[in-house]
């Protein structure tokens, strides 16, 4: 694979990179990440989503459209990141898709990954959100310890929540003192969602000696179902629905990073 040209990145201007993350798969971390971007957009920032679950294609899915050139062909020099990335008519931002076709992609060399992440923080958006595959391999953790912060997704289920302490235990060696923030989806309601976050919260404190702040609560709401079975973003199908204004709020509070 041929290197990519690497500019510095203007600390003043670069993007803010947000990695989304969760120890246990299938928590909704994709839909979470696609809305999110399209929450952002909606309060005026430039987003780019890139779809760093580098083995399986999913953002595209999930939006319904086929990339023409995903991380792959920036790898191997045929186009640049910003070439690759592709405008999500309707949603105000825009996608990089990550898989390639072989799957070569899942074991990419750390360098060519630390290319890619530094080449993300030279074009010109606003934020730039990681959508990560579930627990953390090798990939995984760089690009979690190289975002500036980590959303780390968690349900009630037990086994969720043991994984998601094993994923913010494993940055905390990566990045000590990173922004790891705690996003709980599919709550029943507020009170359970809380009850959620601070079981983590105290498991946090206890054994690691930090506390991750809460980034938010997302309610379990079929409108999320509906959306991802039309290949539609949610604002655009049901911008009113719990999860949407749930996410809306994550994204208000997100956006003051920048
Ligand atoms: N707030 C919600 N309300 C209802 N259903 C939800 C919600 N969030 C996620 N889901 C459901 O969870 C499913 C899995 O979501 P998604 O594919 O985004 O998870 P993931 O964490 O990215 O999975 P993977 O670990 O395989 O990458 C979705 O198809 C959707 O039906
Ligand atoms: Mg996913």
């Amino acid at each position: 694979m041929q290197a990519l040209p690497a500019p510095e990145p203007n600390p003043a201007t670069r993007p803010h990179l947000t990695a989304i993350a969760s120890g246990k798969g299938g928590v909704g971390k994709t839909w979470f990440s696609v809305t999110l971007a399209q929450a952002l957009a909606a309060q005026h920032h430039r987003v780019l989503l890139f779809d760093g679950d580098l083995g399986l294609a999913n953002v595209d899915i999930q939006l319904g459209f086929t990339p023409k050139h995903d991380l792959g062909a920036v790898l191997a020099g045929r186009v640049t990141l910003a070439e690759a990335a592709v405008p999500i008519g309707g949603a105000g931002f825009s996608v990089l898709p990550g898989r390639s076709g072989s799957g070569a992609l899942a074991s990419l060399p750390g360098d060519a990954l630390a290319t890619v992440l530094g080449g993300l923080a030279t074009l010109p958006y606003d934020h730039v959100l990681l959508d990560l595959g579930a627990g953390l391999d090798t990939a995984n953790r760089r690009m979690a310890a190289g975002a500036d912060t980590l959303l780390v997704l968690v349900t009630d289920e037990p086994t969720s929540l043991t994984d998601a302490y094993a994923v913010i235990k494993l940055n905390e060696a990566d990045a000590p003192r990173a922004d790891v923030r705690i996003v709980v989806n599919l709550a029943t309601g507020a009170t359970s969602g809380q009850r959620t976050y601070t079981s983590l919260a105290r498991a946090c404190s206890r054994f690691l000696g930090r506390t991750p702040k809460l980034a938010g609560i997302i309610r379990r709401d079929p409108h999320v179902t509906d959306a991802i079975r039309h290949q539609t973003p949610l604002l655009t199908r049901h911008p009113n629905s719990p999860a949407a204004v749930d996410v809306t709020h994550i994204a208000a509070a997100l956006g003051g990073e920048r």
